[in-house]
Parts: C-alpha cells; sequence; structure tokens
C-alpha cells in the first residue's frame, strides 16, 4: 500500500497547487493549437468557419497520429469525429490518454472504434489502466451511424471518477476506489493521443475479417478537439483553466473534483448511464466469469 499512500499524497499536494493556481487559463484555441501531428499522411483542413479538422490517413505502408501538446493532470477532453464509412474492416481509430514516464506504473485511458465490414456495425471498445494495470475492457455499440456525421467523445477525468461520453452521455464511469486498495490515475499528468493504424490480426470478428487495401487509403476525420484541466508550466507548478461557465455536471470537470457535481449526484445522468449499459454494452470484464474464475476485480464488486 506504500503506492497508494504516495499516489494520494502526490494528489493531494497536485490539487492544493492546482486550486492555488485556479484563475490561469491555459488551453483553448483551435486543433492546430493544441494537436501536433506525430506521423503518418495527415492534413489540416480549414472550413469557412474557421474550424480546423485533422485527417488521419492509413494506407498499406503506414497509420497516423496526432498528440496534444499539453499533457494535464485531471481534465475534461472533447473531440468530434466521424469514423472511416463504409469498409473499415481491421482498421482501429483511437484516442487515448496516456502518461509518458514510467510504463510499468503507467496510467491510461482509452477509447477505441474497432472498424467493420460494409454494412456491419463499429465496436467501441475502452479500457483504463492505473498504475500499469490494465484489463479493465468494456465494450459498446453505437446508437448512430458513426461514419454518417461528427459526434463528440469525451473524456472527464478529475480526483473523484474517469467519465467517458458519446454526445454527451455517459456511458462509463470508473470510480476512484484508491481508499479500497485499487488504484486510480491521481499523480501522472497524461497527454491525449489520436490514432488510426492497422490490427487486422484481432480487430475485426476477432481477425476473421482482414483489411482491404483496395479500399485504401482509408481515413478518419477529428475535428473541434477542446481541452479543459490542469497542466504543468514551465515552472514547475500547475495552471488550471476555469471550469466552463454555466457548465454544471454536463460540461464541467473541476465541479466534480470539488464535490459539487459528480455523476452520483446527477440523476438524469445516472440514468442515461444505466440505460446505455443496458442497451448497447457488448462486453464488459466484470461479468466475465471465465476470465475470472477465481473472482472479478475488486472495484467490480463496488459501488
Ligand atoms: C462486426 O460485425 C459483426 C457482425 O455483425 C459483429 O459480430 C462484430 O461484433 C462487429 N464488430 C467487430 C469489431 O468485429
Ligand atoms: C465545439 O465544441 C464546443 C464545446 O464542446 C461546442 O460548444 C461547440 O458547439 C463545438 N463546435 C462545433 C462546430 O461543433
Amino acid at each position: 500500500m506504500a503506492l497508494a499512500t504516495e499516489g494520494l499524497l502526490a494528489s493531494l499536494s497536485a490539487l492544493a497547487l492546482m486550486i492555488a493556481a485556479w484563475a490561469s487559463p491555459v488551453a483553448g484555441g483551435r486543433p492546430a493549437d493544441q494537436l501536433q501531428i506525430l506521423w503518418g499522411q495527415t492534413q489540416v483542413l480549414n472550413d469557412g468557419n474557421g474550424d480546423q479538422t485533422i485527417e488521419l490517413m492509413l494506407d498499406h505502408a503506414m497509420g497516423s497520429a496526432f498528440k496534444s501538446k499539453t499533457s494535464y493532470l485531471f481534465a475534461r477532453i472533447d473531440v468530434d469525429i466521424k469514423l472511416i464509412p463504409r469498409n473499415s474492416a481491421g482498421t482501429v481509430t483511437t484516442i487515448y490518454m496516456i502518461s509518458e514516464k514510467d510504463w510499468k506504473t503507467h496510467d491510461e485511458i482509452d477509447l477505441e472504434f474497432l472498424g467493420n465490414a460494409t454494412g456491419q456495425p463499429y465496436t467501441l471498445h475502452t479500457n483504463i489502466f492505473a498504475n500499469g494495470e490494465g484489463g479493465r475492457e468494456v465494450q459498446y455499440r453505437l446508437w448512430f451511424d458513426p461514419t454518417q456525421d461528427f459526434h463528440t467523445y469525451s473524456i472527464v477525468w478529475n480526483t473523484d471518477e474517469i467519465l467517458i461520453l458519446v454526445d454527451g452521455v455517459p456511458i462509463r464511469q470508473f470510480k476512484n476506489h484508491w481508499d479500497a486498495g485499487v488504484p486510480f490515475p491521481v499523480y501522472q499528468p497524461m497527454r491525449l493521443f489520436g490514432c488510426l493504424w492497422n490490427a487486422d490480426d484481432w480487430a475485426t470478428q476477432g481477425g476473421r475479417v482482414k483489411t482491404d487495401w483496395s479500399q485504401a487509403p482509408f481515413i478518419a476525420y477529428f475535428r473541434n478537439y477542446t481541452a479543459s484541466g490542469c497542466a504543468p508550466t514551465a515552472g514547475g507548478s500547475w495552471a488550471c483553466d476555469q471550469n466552463p461557465s454555466g457548465s454544471g455536471s454536463s460540461s464541467g470537470w473541476m465541479d466534480r473534483a470539488r464535490g459539487g457535481g459528480r455523476l452520483d449526484d446527477d440523476v438524469k445522468q445516472q440514468q442515461q448511464l444505466r440505460e446505455v449499459q443496458g442497451k448497447y454494452m457488448i462486453y464488459n470484464y466484470c461479468t466475465d466469469e471465465k476470465r475470472f474464475p477465481n473472482g472479478f476485480p475488486k472495484e467490480c464488486g463496488l459501488a
């Protein structure tokens, strides 16, 4: 439990710094201001409204990726994504937040869109790593065709919980149960990555359906990236964005950390979460008895 204590102490002092630095906004702006292309064929398109769209491309030679210029310790990230249409089998489009310092104890929050054959549904695969430990897969169908239009995918990460939202609807909640000995990301800053790659050895129908390279290049579009949170400054302290005004629990992030607007206090969002889990969840590690014959991970039994 040394780790638990260390993490908590680090988190408390980070939180104190954050609150001290409350009023200095950091992020805000257009995708190209905050996202940086990492590799592959990508394009930044400007439309008439001054909005920018990033295209990630995949062909036989390589995929492509971007990352946020800033890393955050607690944040809310929203990005609008339009996925590869028609035959996207074998491809995986992802956004994820990850800590970069120590792989053994790394934290990570994943949203992976697993492509499919024409007319077959995408799977949204999510996972959460804390203190180097993952294996917390939950998968969903979407209630719309994610290739027809842009939809907003969000990660809210604060000291109470991690929420994953689709068009403002919470689909997954992972609570901070450090007090019960379940690791939770609290002391390592994470950066956002977006990536498009080939994973036809496993992604689609268990790897049976391969990427059809005659359809390449495959293109996924990302638009309207916004991030607010606490970011390290050059001086070694932290600066936090102000919570979006008039936010309430649906768009705030720090509210929740201050105990003011957790999902547990929001009846409507709790209802939405239950509805999505009932109708659209297709896999949950917490109910996979075959995988855990000797009992489920601890967090599965905690409310
Ligand atoms: C692809 O479609 C098949 C058939 O509808 C479905 O079983 C599968 O879960 C879908 N998604 C993936 C990633 O294979
Ligand atoms: C971009 O995102 C912000 C906040 O998430 C939202 O208010 C705005 O309507 C979005 N803009 C577009 C063009 O979708």
